[in-house]
Order: C-alpha cells, then structure tokens, then sequence
C-alpha cells in the first residue's frame, strides 16, 4: 500500500521514527536476557538506529530487514561507518525470508501496523525459536471514529486500518503466542535528551512534497493525540 509518510520519512532517512524512540528502546531490551549469541531480527529496520544500538551494546547477531530501498541503503552506510557486522535484508515482513525458528527475539517498532497484520503476526511467530520473544512498539486506536473521518489518515499513513488494544491481543493469541504482556506508553517529549534524539540522513533531492508530508504528519500527530495511543507489546512462544 501507498504511504505518503513512509515515503517522506525515508527521504528525511529519520532513524528512531517509533513512540518513544531509542529511549524507550533501550529500556524495553533491558528487560531481556540479550547474549552474544542472541539473534535479533529488527524488522522495518528504517535507517538502523535500534539495529546499530543492539550491535554495539550487546555484540549478538543482529538482522536489519525493511522492505524500503531508500532506507536499507542508509542502514547500510550507517552500518557501514560504524563498521558493524548486521546482516541487511530486503524483504517484507508479510512473507519473511528466513527459515522457521530462526530468532531469539523479533523486535516491530511502529512497523506492523503499516502491514497487513493477518500475514505478518505470525510471520514473527514463525521465525522465533522456541522460547522466543516477539517486542513490537504499536499504535493502537483509544476512541471509536468514524470510517470517514479516519480515511485520510489511513490513505496518509498508507494503512489499511487501526486495531484496538484488544485486537491486538486477539492477534498475537491467534497467532499461539504465550504469555503477552502489554504497557502503555505515553508520549513525552524530552529535549534535552540529546542521546537518544531521532538522527536524519537527508536524501539529495527531497521536493516540496515531501515537507508537506512532514507537516501533515505532525498535524495528524495534534489532531488524533486523543485518539491515538501507543502500546508496547511483550510476546513469548
Ligand atoms: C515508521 S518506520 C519505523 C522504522 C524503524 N523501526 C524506526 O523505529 O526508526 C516504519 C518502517 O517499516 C518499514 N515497513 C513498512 N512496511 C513493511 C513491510 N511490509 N515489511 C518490511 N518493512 C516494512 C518501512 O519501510 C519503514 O522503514
């Protein structure tokens, strides 16, 4: 599906482009028993901020898929320059590219809501091993609104819908998860928190379009803040 935003942001090339950015990031991996020999798949990787963070802090086998040319190419430079060892995939989180069992830990961070989720969630399930973890950082819609009143920002957003808390759950159960575990997350806005601040590789021709894209998307961010809530997902095999 189509989404002005994704396409804006992959110009912009915003690393940490979820709720709570690397903050939050970084404090959800710090409930997990992370080891060298860990293998983490970060899926819709964008420019690679968390997938960069997990390789140096950690040393365990990480995975950067996204299925956007743009942004591979600019996890890779970063790889690159930071000369990390990430293995970088293009492929769909719908139809992953890799056998089954192949994960320790599965990490979406603002990705599945932009697939369709009926493929993806148990895409992750199937790539995790036994004993597996999948972590996703998802929005979640708090209000009922109307189909009307919803549809330009799922056309913006490229999305084909919004799932409550409960629809999530009742995903991720489908799919044989275990033990789920879900938190609330608030947006809070910290600007003094410069290590963990969004990083931006700038694209050479980014049109006038693309600043409407971005202005758009804080304008949605405004309108639907009563609407929109953000969760973080915790799921075991
Ligand atoms: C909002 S961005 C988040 C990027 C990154 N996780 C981060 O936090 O910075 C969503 C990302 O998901 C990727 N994406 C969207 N649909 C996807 C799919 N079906 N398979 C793989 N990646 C997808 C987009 O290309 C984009 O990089």
């Amino acid at each position: 599906m189509e989404s002005p935003y994704l396409d804006c942001i992959a110009l912009f090339g915003v690393g940490g482009a979820h709720p709570g950015g690397l903050q939050l990031t970084k404090k959800i991996l710090t409930k997990e028993k992370i080891r060298e020999t860990t293998a983490i798949l970060d899926v819709g990787c964008g420019t690679g901020q968390t997938s960069a963070y997990i390789a140096k802090q950690y040393g365990c086998n990480v995975t950067a898929l996204d299925c956007d040319k743009i942004m591979l190419e600019k996890a890779k430079q970063r790889f690159e320059s930071l000369r990390l060892p990430i293995d970088v995939r293009k492929g769909s989180a719908e139809s992953l590219p890799f056998d089954d069992g192949s994960f320790d830990i599965v990490l979406s961070e603002s990705v599945t809501a932009f697939t369709d989720v009926s493929r993806t969630v148990p895409e992750f399930r199937r790539v995790l091993k036994k004993d597996g973890v999948m972590l996703a950082i998802e929005a979640v819609i708090e209000k009922s609104v109307s189909e009307e009143e919803l549809a330009p920002f799922l056309h913006f957003y490229g999305m084909s819908g919004l799932l409550t808390e409960h629809e999530w759950l009742n995903l991720f159960q489908k799919a044989n998860f275990k033990n789920i575990n879900v938190e609330r997350y608030k947006v809070q806005i910290d600007e003094q928190d410069v290590d963990n601040a969004a990083d931006f590789s700038l694209s050479e021709d980014i049109g006038s379009e693309s600043y409407e894209a971005l202005e758009k998307h804080f304008h949605y961010s405004m309108f639907y803040k009563d609407i929109l809530g953000y969760r973080v997902f915790r799921c075991s095999c």
